[in-house]
This record gives C-alpha cells, sequence and structure tokens, in this order.
C-alpha cells in the first residue's frame, strides 16, 4: 500500500504529510500540519518533479519506487530549493543514477551551497524564462517566479493538460491525509485559515513579485494549479487566484476590525473589550480580539492581512511599547503590511507615552497606513471619563469604513 495518487491520467502525487513538525521554519506553529508534494509524471520519460524534506525521505522514497514501478527516473525537476523540498535531492541522484537534474542557475549556485554533492557526475539543464523540456507528450514550458518567496524559483506549465507546477505559491499549511484537490476538503472550514497564514507570513513581504507572477500566468491556459503544499485546485481556480491577488496587493479581505491589545493586569484588555462591545453596539459585529502575549505573531500577521482595521491596546512598559506588541508591529514592517487603518487604545499609571510611541512607529514604518485621530488614554483603568473618547473611536473607525467604501465605489465606477 502507499498513499500515491492520480492527479491526471499520467501524472501522480508523491508526497508526504508531515504531523511532527511542531514549528515549520522552526518559528510557525502548524497543529494542523502541511503536506509536502511532489509529483510525477509518467510519460515516455519520467520526470520528478520536486523532492521532499528530508525527514520524510523513506516514505517518498518509497512512493516513487512504487509509482515508477520498474522504470528509471529520467529527470528532476527542481522548481525551488528550500530544504522542506530539496532535502532529498541527493537521495534521489544516489537512487537513480541516470536522472537528469533540471533547475534554474541560481537553483544549482544553492545546491552548491547547501553541500548536495551528489549531484555531480549527473547531467544539468539549467533552465531559464522561456525554456521548454519535452518527456514525450508532455511539454512543460517554465516561467521564473523570483521571490515568490526565494530568488531561484520557477515555475512550470504542462502544455499538454494544463498543469501549472506552481513552487510555493498557492501553498498552504495543513497535511492532506488522503485527500488530493481541493473539492475533496472543506477548504474555507480547514484550508482559508491556514494558507492566509503560511501566505502572509512568508510571501507576504514580496507583494510587488506574486503580483508580477500573476500577471504573467494570467496569459497561460491553467487547468490545474499543482502547488508544493496543500491541495491540487481542479476546481474554482478564480477563487484562489482570487485571495492571491488581494494578498498581494495588501489590500484587506474583509470589513472588519482586529483589535490586539498587551495587558498586564487585565485593565486594557477589558479596554479592548469594551471598544469590542461599543462597535458591536453600533453594528459593526466583524471584530477579533487577539492577545499579543499568547497569540503567536504568525496569527497576529494573519488576521492583520485579513481585516481592513486593526486597532493596537497597548500598556506602557519601560516607557515605551510593550514588548510583544514591539514584536508584532516590528513584523508589520517586516512583512510590508500597508492599506490599513489604525486606532490606538494607550494605558498607563504614569508617565503613558505608548501611544505616541506606537502611532511614530506606524507612521515611519509603514506605508499607506492612516492612524485615526481619535486615540483613547486609559489612567491604569477604563472609567467613566474614558466613556466618550472610547465611543469617538467606535465612530471614527465606522466612519472610515463608509469613507473607504465609498472612494472604492468611485474606483470601481
Ligand atoms: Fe515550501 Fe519555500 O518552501
Amino acid at each position: 500500500m502507499y498513499t500515491v495518487r492520480n492527479v491526471t491520467e499520467d501524472l501522480y502525487w508523491v508526497g508526504v504529510n508531515d504531523h511532527k513538525t511542531t514549528l515549520f521554519e522552526n518559528i510557525f506553529p502548524i497543529p494542523e500540519g502541511v503536506s509536502y508534494n511532489s509529483y510525477l509524471l509518467l510519460d515516455e520519460k519520467t520526470a520528478l518533479f520536486d523532492t521532499v524534506d528530508w525527514q520524510f525521505a523513506r516514505e517518498f522514497v518509497r512512493n516513487v519506487e512504487a509509482t515508477l514501478d520498474g522504470r528509471d527516473l529520467d529527470y528532476l525537476v527542481i522548481h525551488h530549493m528550500e530544504p522542506d523540498h530539496a532535502g532529498t535531492i541527493e537521495e534521489i541522484c544516489l537512487r537513480y543514477p541516470n536522472v537528469k537534474v533540471a533547475s534554474s542557475e541560481q537553483a544549482f549556485e544553492m545546491m552548491n551551497q547547501f553541500g548536495f554533492k551528489r549531484i555531480e557526475g549527473h547531467e544539468q539543464i539549467i533552465l531559464k524564462e522561456g525554456d521548454t523540456l519535452s518527456f514525450g507528450k508532455h511539454t512543460n514550458a517554465f516561467v521564473e517566479a523570483p521571490m515568490v518567496h526565494w530568488p531561484e524559483v520557477l515555475v512550470s506549465l504542462d502544455v499538454t493538460d494544463g498543469v501549472l507546477f506552481a513552487a510555493d505559491a498557492f501553498g498552504t499549511f495543513g497535511a492532506l491525509d488522503g485527500k488530493l484537490f481541493n473539492d475533496e476538503l472543506n477548504f474555507e472550514g480547514d484550508f482559508l485559515a491556514p494558507m492566509r497564514k503560511y501566505y502572509t507570513n512568508i510571501v507576504g513581504k514580496y507583494g510587488p513579485f506574486v503580483q508580477d507572477v500573476l500577471k504573467k500566468a494570467a496569459g497561460l491556459p491553467i487547468k490545474m494549479i499543482c502547488s508544493l503544499h496543500g491541495p491540487v485546485w481542479r476546481t474554482n481556480l478564480d477563487y484562489i487566484i482570487g485571495k492571491y491577488d488581494t494578498w498581494s496587493k495588501y489590500e484587506p479581505e474583509e470589513e472588519g476590525v482586529m483589535i490586539a491589545y498587551a495587558s498586564m493586569y487585565g485593565n486594557t484588555e477589558y479596554a479592548a473589550q469594551a471598544l469590542a462591545s461599543e462597535l458591536c453596539r453600533k453594528g459593526m459585529t466583524k471584530v477579533v480580539l487577539h492577545d499579543v502575549s499568547t497569540t503567536d505573531v504568525a496569527d497576529l500577521i494573519a488576521d492583520t492581512f485579513r481585516f481592513s482595521h486593526l486597532v493596537l491596546a497597548s500598556v506602557t512598559y519601560n516607557l515605551g511599547i510593550y514588548p510583544k506588541m514591539k514584536d508584532f508591529i516590528n513584523d508589520l514592517e517586516a512583512l510590508n503590511v500597508q492599506n490599513r487603518t489604525v486606532g490606538i487604545i494607550e494605558n498607563g499609571t504614569w508617565a503613558c507615552t505608548v501611544g505616541d510611541k506606537m502611532e511614530d512607529y506606524v507612521d515611519e514604518n509603514l506605508k499607506l497606513v492612516d492612524v485615526l485621530g481619535d486615540r483613547v488614554t486609559v489612567n491604569s483603568s477604563l472609567n467613566v471619563a474614558n466613556r466618550n473618547d472610547m465611543e469617538s473611536l467606535a465612530d471614527a473607525i465606522i466612519e472610515s469604513m463608509a469613507k473607504n467604501r465609498e472612494l472604492k465605489e468611485k474606483l470601481t465606477h
């Protein structure tokens, strides 16, 4: 028994599912697991598209051998050199001494940097934009996709079947566990949040490069998308391409408010809750609260990409920004977050400086982000004197949503 699945008549998924890794890239929690996808084409020639993480070499080799069923492997095509996909290149080279290795020039340089000695002695085919490789009935045309999200990345289109080998693009966290196609799983329920977390944290910084690839892809007759993580897309391609378009333009997916709070003794948290209540009383019920001390920053980033409005509610700490809040807003800058409206709640028992510091940081480091003037200042704990300011902040958020809608309407007509 093997875990192999047919993608098309002669293309097979031979990848693996990972439920062992707790931190992807040793930083992102993945309780939902992840898949490392590899695809094997059985044509007049045989071709393996990408490999998997080294720790799953045994299962992977088993799938490849079983699918080849005694045939030799003719080509190993590497679209992306990051070790979660490239970790098993040497193992494949050792087992298939005749295999030709095809990839971009920069990927070969990286193989050298990673010390992949076993590719020596194998024919090396350097691929660049516009090159093709023919395997018999199937021919793949290659397109360079630099910085999505590494510089050496290639994507390729099987021009016979319209299958796009997309490298990490359109990838997601979440193990497949037997399912393969997007229509075999509950994507919105089980995969949209992990996919948003994957895109925003791993590819999010490189939005303009993603836009370049989407423009190239728009001219291609794509019928199926095979990413290196997550399901194969064979229906609803416009949906997933639309999500990528929105994220890579740094446009919010939906109107709503994410309130991120940093609270030491519960008083700033209570102020954040009071704003949420005020917003909901006024009819804006798409409100999500996150405690920056207990929510992983990757989840904070994902919800920031999701919603149009962000409220930073922080206690003053060491005369500045609470460290966990500082981590979050540093990450906003690192991931190039833009096109958002920000509200501020500050708290301090003496020398309440955090509001100014957060506003200055946002103004100086984030592009196209408006900070609302209606700040709420809490002196130790929320009291009746804060009522008007809290109401003003809620009103300002709702009014700015209306203005954004009007502007969007004008731009689309
Ligand atoms: Fe899934 Fe960039 O590696």
